[in-house]
């Protein structure tokens, strides 16, 4: 669906984009009757589900007959989440299991521990610290937690993916927009930590390597989406001056999530693979030219992911 000329002038503002107006309008040329399908017999996998767009997503993919695993590093707030999702999808079926996602560690031990298909995996845990901190494994948090763990993760089911014929989704941010990738500041390597810019860097990295996988794994649908501002938790914890100036203007978290259950349950994401999404349309990767990186940058995003994965996965043509 391509948006018109008004349409892409609002979006210009951003504000009237990313915040629940633009959720509104955009609302109104979605297809009726897309998520009207049943997800049973699929098992969807969702990182960082218990709290914001992870938590509703995992609830709408089960209400959908999904049966959903909810990966979560804190088993408390995991299994308070369970409890709660359990209470209001009670038809679901739901399960926890405990995954930090900065941890290559535990990426290697969930997958170790659970032999079955995965016909859909949800990148969506994130964060953004403000201050420098390093995973017990050496990498800066923001970098390990929001690339090098769900790369992992990928790399090591993709048997499993390429069998159930998967729908690997990713969560990305519009903050990227601004950002062209840069190696040493997506890995922490600067002078000076930014926890905005660093966060930025690897949501830029997240929609090119979505590209990239798409490319070598053409049984496997790939997507990326962006939710625009949506009042969750993380907002509210990492950026609570930027929450309590937009906070009239944010959307629902449902409306955050509604293109990442789209990507997953509707059948039009099924025909292509490799794209930005948001508020279930085609998005641009770039809005700057000069953001753009080369395929040698590329290559040595995906050289660098799997050097510190140790993931090289099997049968990927070079
Ligand atoms: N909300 C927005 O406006 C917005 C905009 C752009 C992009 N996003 C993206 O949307 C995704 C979800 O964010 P949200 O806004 O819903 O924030 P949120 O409410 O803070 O949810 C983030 C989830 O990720 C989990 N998580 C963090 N580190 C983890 C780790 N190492 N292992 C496993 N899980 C981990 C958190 O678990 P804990 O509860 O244990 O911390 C939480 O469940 C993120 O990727 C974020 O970058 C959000």
């Amino acid at each position: 669906m391509k948006r018109g000329a008004w349409d892409r002038l609002l979006d210009a503002t951003v504000v009237l984009s990313f915040g629940r107006a633009g959720y509104e309008r955009h609302a109104r040329a979605f297809h009726p009757g897309e998520l009207e399908v049943s997800l049973a017999g699929k098992t969807a996998w969702v990182t960082g589900a218990n709290s914001g767009i992870g938590y509703v997503t995992a609830r709408a993919l089960g209400a959908l007959g999904a049966r959903v695993v909810l990966l979560c590093r804190d088993e408390a707030r995991g299994a308070s989440a369970l409890a709660r999702i359990r209470g209001e999808v009670p038809a679901g079926a739901f399960e926890l299991d405990r995954l930090d996602i900065s941890s290559l560690a535990d990426v290697r031990a969930v997958v170790a521990r659970r032999s079955e298909a995965v016909h859909l995996l949800v990148h969506n845990a994130g964060v953004l610290p403000l201050q420098r901190t390093t995973t017990s494994e050496g990498h800066e948090l923001t970098w390990a937690t929001n690339v090098l763990g769900p790369f992992a993760l990928t790399s090591l089911l993709l048997p499993n993916l390429r069998q159930a014929k998967a729908r690997v989704l990713t969560v990305t941010s519009g903050g990227m927009y601004p950002v062209r990738l840069g190696l040493p500041a997506l890995q922490g390597q600067v002078e000076r930590f930014d926890g905005v810019a660093a966060y930025a860097q690897t949501k830029r990295s997240e929609v090119i390597l979505n590209a990239l996988w798409a490319a070598r794994e053409p049984g496997i649908r790939f997507h990326a989406m962006h939710p625009g501002w949506a009042d969750t938790p993380g907002v509210q914890h990492s950026l609570p001056r930027f929450h309590g100036l937009t906070r009239q203007i944010l959307r629902t978290p449902e409306q955050g999530a509604d293109t990442l259950v789209w990507l997953a349950a509707a059948e039009r994401p099924g025909h292509s693979s490799g794209q930005l999404w948001f508020d279930r349309a085609e998005a641009p990767t770039h809005a700057f030219p000069w953001t753009r990186e080369s395929e040698r940058e590329r290559a040595a995003l995906w050289g660098l992911c799997e050097r510190l994965t140790q993931t090289a996965p099997a049968g990927l043509p070079a």
